[in-house]
């Protein structure tokens, strides 16, 4: 044990949002399996392993009425997130060094627990006890949500982290170790050239997620030379949560690992192959080589229900990241357009519905909308009134769910697409831009801010500036010489500077208020 808390100490993992945990939306995937979870305004929330707090922090300060509690037994990383909470004067958030072997009864009961990132990083023993407080330290209605690395993608993975920790094994320093195992990844891939043997694709995927975090030695060193690193499969998982008498709810983002995703022949087959739930979705790991899960779990005894209805849709908030590629979507019926996913992938559709439902959710963005908004506003985009329902609407807003192309949350994203007079940034991303590029948007979703003229601007938006205040503080920074100011590579002379820095200030404010990072 002493030796994974010195990796951490050495080697902080710091720790940002996970939307995918934050109670708004853990609750909304509860209603709409049929549950009624606890109401995240007014929750308690327990994180196992939090790191700095990074995650819960930012949960707790859209939720001021809750109570946070985090336990790490890294006293290096909760010093990190204290300093951070005392800066920012909040008082719902309480961050302990303790070992998640220590939490006994004493700690309470919560509504939402979370453990992201530590069932499969930790020995035996923590990992029982982590499924041992979800039995006794969840609330009746409460749902616990743990993320882990699972079989079999990770199979393939672990080739390469036995290499990569072989390589090595007498380097002492977390760094170095972490530069040679990079070095070593990237080396081995090229020899591999363009082989398609299963071998020398593993290690080109490996050297591609090495270059997705642009070589981040915090996640070589995490994910390739963690000491404990045992992934799991999906019926592993649940037979432990199963044995300590809980059940599975869904996974924590929408549309990974539904079988609905695959084409309906493959679906069918593996509805063939599994009794239950839990069996297919195994199945659907087995066919889509699943490397990550995020599962919900509830208490065994509540009612998992996975009919879509629209009582539940009604007390849900919707949303999409999906946006039209063409500029004028053509909804009448045969009419092909085309959506691009948040991950980027083009896919269309010629129904009217769906793609009046699409283009009504995109024209929201980075809002949402209810149930009945969304059910005006595709009737008035088809021109119908009585044609369609609330039970066609819910088909669509329950299959692109399912699809995970439509988010649900318990409670409205409060954000503006507009750029008001006196623009306003909450409090916690004021903070989080004066320390780092690092900032949580009003979506939970944390966004990389590299330009420091941005970042100034947002630490200065606390609503009482307008626009012409925001320019003279920027024109003090410029003179200052701590802005430089640019255009098409030439230096600005004086007398342009402020027209220079009007635009500069429109711009970013309206990238801000498109990245959901403007609450008024
Ligand atoms: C991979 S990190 C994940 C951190 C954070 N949850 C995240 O996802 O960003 C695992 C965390 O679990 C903590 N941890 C591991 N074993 C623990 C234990 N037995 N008790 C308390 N914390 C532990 C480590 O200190 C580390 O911060």
């Amino acid at each position: 044990v002493s030796r994974l808390i010195e990796s951490y100490e050495r080697m902080p993992y710091p720790s940002g949002s996970h939307h995918l945990s934050h109670p708004q939306h853990v609750a909304a995937m509860a209603i709409v399996y049929g549950l009624d979870p606890p109401p995240p305004e007014r929750c308690r929330v327990l994180e196992l392993g939090c790191s700095d707090g990074g995650n819960l922090i930012a949960a707790a300060a859209s939720l001021p009425e809750s109570q946070f509690v985090g336990i790490d037994f890294s006293p290096r990383q909760i010093e990190l997130g204290r300093a951070f909470l005392g800066d920012m004067q909040m008082r719902n958030v309480e961050l302990r060094v303790q070992s998640i072997m220590d939490v006994d009864a004493s700690i309470g009961t919560f509504d939402y627990i979370i453990a992201h990132g530590v069932l499969s990083w930790v020995a035996e023993d923590v990992r029982e006890k982590i499924f041992e407080i979800c039995r006794k330290q969840l609330a009746p209605d409460g749902i616990a949500y743990i993320s882990y690395n699972a079989y079999p993608g990770w199979r393939q993975r672990e080739m390469v982290r036995d290499m990569a920790l072989y390589h090595t094994r007498n380097e002492s320093d977390p760094a170095v170790a972490a530069q040679r195992a990079i070095e070593l990844v990237r080396f081995a891939a090229d020899v591999s050239g363009s082989q398609m043997d299963a071998h020398s694709i593993a290690l080109r995927v490996a050297r591609e997620q090495i270059d997705e975090h642009a070589g981040d030695p915090t996640y070589v060193l995490h994910d390739f030379l963690e000491e404990t690193n045992r992934p799991l499969y999906f019926h592993e998982f649940m037979a432990r949560a199963e044995e300590h008498g809980l059940q599975y709810v869904a996974e924590s983002e929408p549309g990974i690992t539904e079988v609905e995703t695959l084409s309906p022949a493959v679906g069918a087959k593996l509805r063939e192959y599994a009794k239950n739930r839990v069996e297919l979705e195994q199945y659907v790991d087995f066919v889509t080589n699943r490397l990550f899960r995020r599962s919900l779990l509830c208490h065994a005894g509540s009612k998992v229900e996975r009919t879509v209805t629209p009582q539940r849709l009604r007390r849900l908030h919707m949303t999409t990241i999906a946006k039209p590629v063409g500029d004028n979507p053509d909804l009448r019926e045969g009419v092909t357009e085309a959506f691009r996913n948040e991950r980027g992938a083009v896919f269309s559709t010629t129904h009217p519905l769906a793609k009046a439902g699409l283009v009504s959710l995109a024209a929201a963005w980075p809002r949402t909308m209810t149930f009945d908004e969304m059910l005006n506003d595709v009737r008035k985009r088809l021109r119908v009134t009585a044609s369609i329902g609330d039970a066609d609407l819910t088909d669509l807003v329950g299959s692109l769910h399912a699809s995970g192309v439509v988010e649900l949350l318990a409670a409205p994203v409060i954000c503006t697409n507009t750029v008001s007079n006196k623009p306003m940034a909450s409090e916690l991303v004021r903070h989080q831009a004066s320390r780092g590029a690092l900032v949580t948007n009003q979506r939970r979703r944390v966004v990389k801010m590299d330009d420091p003229t941005a970042l100034f601007i947002l630490t200065k938006l606390d609503g009482t500036r307008d626009h012409a205040a925001l320019v003279r503080l920027l024109d003090g920074e410029a003179q200052a010489g701590r802005l430089s100011l640019s255009m098409d590579g030439n230096a600005v002379s004086p007398e342009r500077r402020p027209l220079v820095i009007q635009a500069v200030l429109e711009h970013a404010l309206r990238k801000m208020a498109e990245y959901a990072l403007l609450v008024s």
